[in-house]
């Protein structure tokens, strides 16, 4: 059986489900998105990942085309429908379709956004080996544009680096700008050091990911301090751990960059505890 979607208002089969082919975020990756999760059948930081969605409309002049609470609602609702007890709700909004394709933005009195949401069953999310095991990853030169920040649909240039990353026999890739790691292809990057977790510092640059802000908080909890910093491949080499952060990897072991083990080459035990920690808290806070 297909899943239902969320489209303008509307719970469709996703068969019916349709957009414009002028539709902005087809033509020119006019929009933006979010990714929440869910475990137990309930939305993981879904506070986080709305406040970052009304700061990335802020940023590209876009109308908040829906509530908190009417975002809350539909997210509840699509897990409710679908039966997902693990797994992932995906929400996109575009500048909509203004019925031709111009450069110019439309007029937003004239041009409704497209709101547009469906959710992905992913059992084993949690408790997930591949992911208790650590991955590999390889480097690749940061060429995205310089607003990191915004979580646009513009992730061409982060499927090329996975798509690089497989052809490697790794599981993701680090982009490196000015000789530092920025930020995985979907994911923020960490090295540890004795009891120090050191990850890139927020700007422009990288995504503030919300994974991360939590990891961050939960840090004390784990006995460790945090430094935000950015780091070389070369110095996340010789680190003890290495680590990645998102809303579909949680915490997420790095054994190897480059085709250099880091540490012992396993997954580190610093990085599992945080992992442990941080789905443990977000089963609690989970709504
Ligand atoms: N990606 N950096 C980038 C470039 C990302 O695309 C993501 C998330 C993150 C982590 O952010 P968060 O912890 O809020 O998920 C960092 C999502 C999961 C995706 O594109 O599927």
């Amino acid at each position: 059986m297909g899943r239902i979607v969320y489209v303008n208002g509307e719970y469709l089969p996703e068969e019916e489900a349709t957009v414009s082919i002028f539709d902005r975020g087809f033509l020119m990756a006019d929009g933006v998105y979010e990714v929440t999760s869910v475990l137990d059948g309930k939305l993981i930081d879904f506070d986080g990942h709305a406040a970052r969605l009304a700061r990335s409309l802020a940023e590209l002049d876009m109308a908040q085309p829906i509530s908190h609470e009417e975002l809350l609602a539909v997210h509840r609702e699509l897990v409710a429908r679908n039966g997902i007890d693990e797994g992932l709700v995906y929400l996109q909004i575009t500048r909509g379709n203004p019925g031709d394709r111009d450069f110019v933005f439309p007029d937003p009195d004239e041009t409704a956004p497209t709101v547009v949401m469906f959710t992905q069953s992913k059992p084993g999310l949690a408790d997930n080996p591949a992911a208790r095991a650590g991955i590999k990853v390889i480097s690749l030169p940061d060429l995205r544009w310089h607003r990191r920040d915004i979580k646009t649909v513009q992730l061409l240039y982060p499927s090329m680096g996975k798509m690089a990353a497989k052809a490697a026999g790794a599981g993701d890739a680090w982009f490196v700008e000015d000789g530092k790691v920025t930020e995985g292809t979907s994911n923020n990057a960490y090295i540890v050091k004795g009891n120090r977790i050191i990850t890139r510092e927020l700007s422009n640059d990288i995504l503030h990911g919300i994974t991360r802000a939590a990891v961050l908080r939960f840090a004390a909890e784990a006995q460790m301090e945090v430094e935000e910093r950015a780091f070389t491949i070369e110095e996340a080499q010789g680190a003890d751990e290495a680590f990645i952060t998102s809303a579909t990897t949680f915490v997420t072991p790095v054994i190897e960059i480059d085709g250099v083990k880091v540490g012992t080459g396993e997954a580190g035990p610093k990085a599992l505890r945080l992992r442990e920690i941080y789905i443990e808290e977000s089963r609690k806070a989970a709504i």
